[in-house]
């Protein structure tokens, strides 16, 4: 923390809230408040007079609310700068002064109740996001005793407590009668590894073993005579030396029993704790009894994930996480350009993997910002300015942000921040946006060669680049035999697929089209793919008016790892492949030479349509349920995507 107070080229902004970043890579702007601490920082010594006289006392955050402060503190011992903050919403009153003592005991006259919260306009050409985790609150979890029984803390409590800087100043006791703790148990997998969602989480949180390992070798070492005994499902200590760790501890005699608590009660008279565990390993019911109970509890996305992932248009994955660019070869990478994250704010994280993530994504920025230029994939979108309506669809369709379009003006694509996905070329109903690769023309070109003989026995397959389309490969390399009739028409991403494309492909006479792309978290351009699900919705309903069988376009998410899915997505369009009738593709022929794009293309669900049902148009199952943007749609029966939103009729 010094050595970056200190660094000549980065300028520490403490006590400040990001409020807003907009632009792009190389040119993103960053509104930042600067709060006031009603202290010079620059002339405060930390001498801590003010402190002493301060009549206001509260829990203090830092040693989660184990010890106390006063209104005027300093955040935290090592805090850089180290400079006292007055939190005006707990201090006595700053107007008129209630209190004012701080400003009497202050000797050099630092404390200002004049300041106000500054706002300042960065201007930056990358981003890093290191914003962290939480823990998880385990009051949920009646059978522990947590908001109950004092001696019961969380594994962030125990490091306070034994901590020479905590509120018992490195002297262990516990905190119902700060009585030494002699029999000391640790729980596992608090709030993690669960799939009952009113119980925690379903992930490993990582760091938590290996923190109570260390915890009851501290134990060992500073008070020998304390028993540890920890409870586990299983350890997962993997990393360097972590094994070794374990060994250590218990060869130096922690007892470690495989099995989860399920009750917790506490002798009133005493404070000691009683545990019923079955120990999975002899199969037998054990009962223990501890002074004190440590509950490793898991991680959870920081609170303010969601709101800086809104501010740079990133994507989420479902456990709250911010999502990287590519797992392996791309870990500190997000989607959107010169924008980087670091720790935990990725996944939950121990300090080695945190320190070796901020190293790269540093790198990575410094590799962007020492360029002279920046050179992007020729895949982007452009604007055609003479069919361009000003309708500003596109700007509101694309993921990253990257039209800018003001009412009454033309839509204007900053290339820089363009990906290339194609949604907005997919959207634009007038043509007017056209991606110089992946361009329509291609595209027709590739449908036209593949239905000019025999039509009939083609199924147009759009799939997307990073998902689908791998997961065809994987399929064939790992030699899974499926319907050769598929011809595969490859876009960056599903949301690229224009609905006058899949109405060009039926004219021509394909029996079946397959839309494909990723699951729904793994878009490789945000959401993307939701624009996808709601254009195959128009084309559904537009099908069933114009008289066609909507079941004949299927829509499926499909990764790269799920090659025995696409063998199996493509036995379904098979069949109705060959259910589909020659007659039924001419009738159809005539239907769309007549009418050229029927039917609702974008229907958006409305409050009043709700509630509504879905059905599969693969198996035909039906059932109720709301629609919802951001649920992926699965056929509880049998597994397809091709779920239809069926709105309530009036
Ligand atoms: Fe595959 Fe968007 S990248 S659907």
């Amino acid at each position: 923390m010094m050595d970056v107070g200190r660094h000549p080229n980065i300028k520490l902004l403490a006590y400040s809230e990001i409020e807003d970043i907009s632009g792009y890579v190389g040119n993103f702007k960053v509104r930042i408040r600067k709060k006031a601490r009603y202290v010079d920082e620059a002339q405060c010594t930390s001498c801590g007079d003010c402190v002493e006289v301060c009549p206001v006392v509260i829990p203090d955050e830092y040693q989660v609310g184990l010890g106390s402060r006063r209104a005027i503190y300093l955040p935290f011992p090592q805090a850089v700068p180290s400079a006292y903050i007055v939190n005006a919403e707990e201090c006595m009153g700053q107007n008129p002064i209630a209190c004012g003592k701080c400003i009497e005991a202050c000797e050099k006259g630092c404390i200002d109740f004049a300041m106000s919260d500054e706002v300042l306009q960065v201007e930056v050409g990358a981003v890093i996001l290191a914003t962290g985790m939480d823990l998880y609150d385990p009051t949920a979890l009646d059978e522990y005793g947590y908001s109950s029984y004092p001696n019961v803390v969380t594994s962030l409590e125990f490091e306070r407590l034994i901590c020479s800087g905590g509120p018992l100043e490195g002297h262990l006791g516990r905190p119902g009668d700060l009585k030494f703790p002699r029999r000391i148990g640790f729980i596992q997998c608090v709030g993690s590894r669960t799939q009952d969602p009113e119980r925690g989480n379903p992930y490993c949180s990582n760091f938590c073993c290996m923190n109570t390992i260390k915890a009851t070798q501290y134990l060992h070492d500073a008070y020998p005579e304390v028993e540890s005994t920890v409870f586990y499902t299983d350890l997962r200590a993997f990393g360097k030396g972590f094994e070794e760790l374990l060994i250590r501890s218990r060869t130096s005699g922690v007892k470690y029993i495989r099995g989860l608590p399920g009750e917790v009660t506490e002798d009133p008279e005493s404070g000691d704790l009683h545990l019923m565990v079955e120990n999975t390993t002899s199969n037998r019911l054990e009962s223990h009894e501890f002074d004190m109970l440590v509950l490793a509890v898991g991680a959870v996305p920081g609170r303010n994930t969601e709101t800086i992932r809104q501010m740079v248009s990133l994507s989420k994955a479902p456990n709250g996480f911010l999502r990287e660019a590519h797992p392996k070869l791309r870990p500190v990478d997000t989607p959107t350009k010169g924008v980087f994250i670091a720790g935990s704010v990725e996944s939950p994280k121990d300090v080695r993997d945190c320190v070796t993530q901020a190293s790269a994504a540093a790198s990575r920025a410094s590799i962007l910002l020492n360029k002279d230029q920046f050179s992007v994939d020729a895949i982007t979108a452009v604007v055609d300015e003479d069919l361009c309506t000003k309708c500003g669809i596109c700007a509101r369709v694309c993921p990253f942000s990257a039209i800018q379009w003001n009412k009454g003006e033309l839509a204007e694509v900053i290339t820089a921040a363009c990906t290339g996905c194609g949604t907005c070329a997919a959207e634009c109903k007038f043509n007017a946006i056209q991606m110089r690769h992946f361009s329509d023309q291609a595209i027709y070109a590739q449908m036209d060669a593949m239905l000019e003989e025999d039509p009939e026995e083609t199924i147009v397959t759009f799939a997307c680049n990073w998902c689908s389309y791998a997961g065809a490969d994987t399929a064939g390399v790992g030699r899974m035999a499926y319907p050769p009739h598929a011809n595969i028409i490859r876009t960056m991403c599903s949301g690229r697929v224009n609905p006058e494309f899949v109405w060009y492909a039926f004219r021509k006479g394909a029996p079946v089209v397959l839309v494909s792309g990723c699951h729904y978290v793994d878009c490789h351009y945000i959401d993307a793919n939701r624009s996808t699900t709601r254009r195959v919705d128009g084309l559904w309903d537009g099908m069933e008016k114009a008289g066609l069988d909507p079941s004949r376009l299927r829509l499926e998410w499909c990764s790269a790892a799920e090659g025995s899915r696409w063998q199996w997505i493509m036995e379904c369009c098979e069949e109705k492949r060959v259910a589909v009738s020659s007659a039924e593709i001419e009738e159809s022929r005539q239907i769309l030479k007549e009418k050229k794009t029927p039917g609702p293309r974008n229907p958006r669900p409305r409050d009043e349509d709700q509630p509504a049902g879905f059905r599969c148009l693969a198996c035909g199952e039906s059932w109720d349920g709301i629609y919802q943007t951001s649920q992926e749609r699965v056929c509880p029966r049998c597994r397809s995507n091709s779920v239809r939103w069926i709105r309530k009729r009036k």
